[in-house]
């Protein structure tokens, strides 16, 4: 029995579960000279995937309707006629959101469980940790003693993010939806400060406060008014790191954001969006200091493991409410 989640209809507006489809297949799946047979053990659920999910033009092409929806999949190994794969072996890739699939062996990593848990190759040793360590270290430029904000930082890699600029000596700052993710920011990340953005009514005074010095570098992984908020309190030669902007991936009209340019003019700021993909020459050096961090215990992280594959399309919707702490990952 296989079981599939396809896209059924482009979500407008916030996604639900009647945008995808679940099939059951009663086959069973046989490989070819080169490929190999695997099982889905953990799917990882990111925000971009929205904009996949979107016809719009963007850096990786849309989902076709009625075809399976495909996300960052950790999957062991059930049968190999490729080389490179024995039975047994874990690997990492993206794969489509499915109980078993046929793979011919591209695209996919080995993972070993015996270093860290399957999950968190999906996390801190996966996308996460890489987007975090990459955005930081290349666009952030940071030097001892600045002052980071970071937004949403409770999450998968606001979490990574304030970590290391806590590593790298600097004062961290985090931005997030609850009470308890701002206790977590600070207990278990060890984040300086934390700001509840629900729960602030001034936000632009209370990043002042909290960052006395002024901002050098903000981490943004929401966009939107909380970014507005961080963006009036830069120092001279601050950077932005564009991240993300969850903020604004399920609008239907286009938002109203602050001017930014008055900003980046008076303070000589640089602002740049960037892709992990764009470090792929990077991922070795980074990967090696995350896993060297973890050993040693200064780089901690969290996961909400959602169970059982057909919660795959709640978990992913889940996201735009904040329901995660750290990355969000199914457990199949
Ligand atoms: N550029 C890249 O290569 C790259 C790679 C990976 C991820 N990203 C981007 O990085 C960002 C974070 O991704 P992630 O995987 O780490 O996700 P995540 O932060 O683990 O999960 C999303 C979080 O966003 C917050 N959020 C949801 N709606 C919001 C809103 N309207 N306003 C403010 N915050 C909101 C929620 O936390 P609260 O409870 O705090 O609201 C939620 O937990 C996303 O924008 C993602 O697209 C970019």
């Amino acid at each position: 029995m296989i079981k599939t989640i396809l896209l059924n209809s482009r979500p407008e507006g916030k996604p639900s579960v009647s945008n995808f489809e679940f099939k059951t297949e009663d086959i069973e799946l046989t490989i070819k000279e080169g490929e190999l047979l695997l099982e889905t053990e953990y799917v990882s659920v990111d925000p971009y995937l929205r904009g996949r999910m979107s016809n719009a033009k963007s850096y990786v092409p849309p989902f076709e309707l009625n075809q399976p929806v495909q996300s960052g999949i950790i999957a062991k190994v059930i049968s190999s006629k490729n080389d490179n794969f024995k039975e047994g072996d874990y690997v990492s890739g993206m794969l489509s959101w499915k109980t078993q699939q046929v793979s011919n062996g591209e695209g996919l990593n080995k993972v070993d469980p015996s270093k860290a848990p399957l999950s968190a190759y999906l996390g801190i040793l996966g996308m996460t940790g890489l987007t975090a360590y990459c955005g930081l270290t290349e666009i952030g430029q940071p030097k001892k003693g600045e002052t980071l904000v970071v937004s949403g930082a409770a999450g998968a890699v606001g979490s990574v993010v304030g970590q290391i600029g806590k590593i790298l000596g600097l004062r961290v700052i985090g931005i997030a939806g609850s009470d308890e993710k701002i206790e977590l920011l600070k207990s278990k990340f060890g984040f300086d400060a934390g700001i509840n953005y629900n729960t602030t009514k001034d936000m632009t005074a209370a990043i002042a406060e909290a960052a006395p010095n002024g901002v050098d570098i903000y981490f943004d992984n929401v966009g939107g008014p909380i970014s507005d908020a961080v963006l009036v309190n830069i120092n001279r030669l601050a950077r932005i790191i564009v991240c993300g902007a969850i903020s604004v991936y399920n609008n239907t009209e286009a938002p109203k954001s602050l001017s930014v340019q008055p900003f980046l003019v008076k303070n000589s700021a640089l602002m740049q969006g960037f892709i992990v993909s764009n470090y792929a020459e990077k991922f070795p050096e980074a990967m090696t200091q995350l896993t060297s961090w973890l050993a040693e215990g200064k780089l901690t992280y969290s996961e909400t493991i959602v169970e059982g594959f057909d919660n795959i399309p709640q978990a992913f919707i889940d996201l735009f409410e904040g329901k995660n702490k750290g990355k969000m990952v199914v457990k199949i």
